[in-house]
C-alpha cells in the first residue's frame, strides 16, 4: 500500500495572498486527512512565502497520519524539526531561495555532511528521507548516509511521461530496485499529478509513499478537495 502524503503549501500560498488567515491552514489539514489522505507534507522556506515555521508547530497537535516536513538541513531548521518531531524529515539540496525543489542530493560529494544530519535527527528519533535523483551511484552511496528511506525526484518522469512513459519510467525502475535491494525504502515526489500517477505506482509497486502538492490542489480547483484525494487514491490501488 502507497501512501499519499499531500502537500499543502500551495494552501499556503492563497492564504499569504491577502494576509489574512483564509483559506485556514489547519483546517485543510484536518480536512485532507478525514478525507483519505495518509498524510500531510509542509516544505517550510525560510523566506516564509508559503508555509511558515509557526504553521509547523500549529499542524503538528492535529496530525493523526503522517507529519513530513521536507527542507534543507540548516541550523535553523534541524532546531525547528527536532522540537516538532514530525514522522519523517525529507532533507532536500536546493537553496532557500529556490522557487521549487529542483535536484536531489549528491550523496557522495555530501555523504559526510548528511551522516552528520541524519545521525542528529535520528537520535531524536525521527526518521529521514533524502530527496535523490536516478542516478544509480548516488543510490548506492544513500546507504552510507545511514537515511531510513530515499525520495525519487519524479520531474524527468513527469516531463517525459506524454512523450513516452516506457522511456521515462525506466531509470526510476532500475533506480527503484537498486534501492530495494540495498535495504531502503522509497518515496516519491515532484510534479506528479492525476495523468502520470498510476504508471508510476505500477511500475513500481512497492513504493512507500508519494507527496503530492501543486497538482493535487490545482485539480482541487475543479473537482473539490475531497474527491481529487479519492481520485489520487484511487490511483495508489494495487
Ligand atoms: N517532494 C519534495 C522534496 C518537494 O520539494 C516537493 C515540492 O515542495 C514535492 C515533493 C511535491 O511536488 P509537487 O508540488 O510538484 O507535487
Amino acid at each position: 500500500m502507497t501512501k499519499l502524503s499531500v502537500n499543502i503549501n500551495k494552501i499556503a500560498t492563497i492564504r499569504n495572498a491577502r494576509g489574512a488567515n483564509e483559506p485556514n491552514v489547519l483546517k485543510a489539514a484536518i480536512d485532507i486527512q478525514a478525507f483519505g489522505a495518509e498524510g500531510i507534507t509542509v516544505h517550510p522556506r525560510p523566506d516564509g512565502r508559503h508555509i511558515r515555521y509557526q504553521d509547523v508547530y500549529d499542524i503538528k497537535p492535529i496530525i493523526k497520519t503522517e507529519f513530513n516536513i521536507e527542507g534543507y538541513p540548516t541550523k535553523e531548521f534541524i532546531d525547528m524539526v527536532k522540537k516538532v518531531k514530525p514522522h519523517q524529515v525529507t532533507l532536500v539540496p536546493d537553496p532557500p531561495e529556490s522557487l521549487t525543489s529542483n535536484a536531489g542530493w549528491d550523496t557522495i560529494k555530501n555523504k559526510s555532511f548528511l551522516q552528520e544530519v541524519i545521525g542528529e535527527l535520528s537520535d531524536a528519533g525521527i526518521r529521514t528521507s533524502i530527496f535523490i535523483n536516478t542516478d544509480l551511484d548516488n543510490i548506492a552511496h544513500a546507504t552510507k548516509t545511514n537515511t531510513d528511506r530515499i525520495e525519487l525526484y519524479t520531474e524527468p518522469y513527469a516531463a517525459m511521461y506524454a512523450k513516452n512513459k516506457e522511456e521515462a519510467i525506466a531509470p526510476f525502475i532500475a533506480a527503484a530496485e537498486l534501492a530495494k535491494k540495498i535495504g531502503l525504502k522509497i518515496n516519491a515526489g515532484h510534479d506528479l499529478s492525476l495523468e502520470n500517477l498510476k504508471y508510476f505506482s505500477e511500475k513500481i509497486p512497492f513504493l512507500s509513499e508519494v507527496s503530492i502538492g501543486h497538482a493535487l490542489i490545482c485539480d482541487a480547483l475543479y473537482f473539490g478537495l475531497e474527491r481529487t484525494i479519492k481520485m489520487y487514491k484511487q490511483l495508489l490501488v494495487k
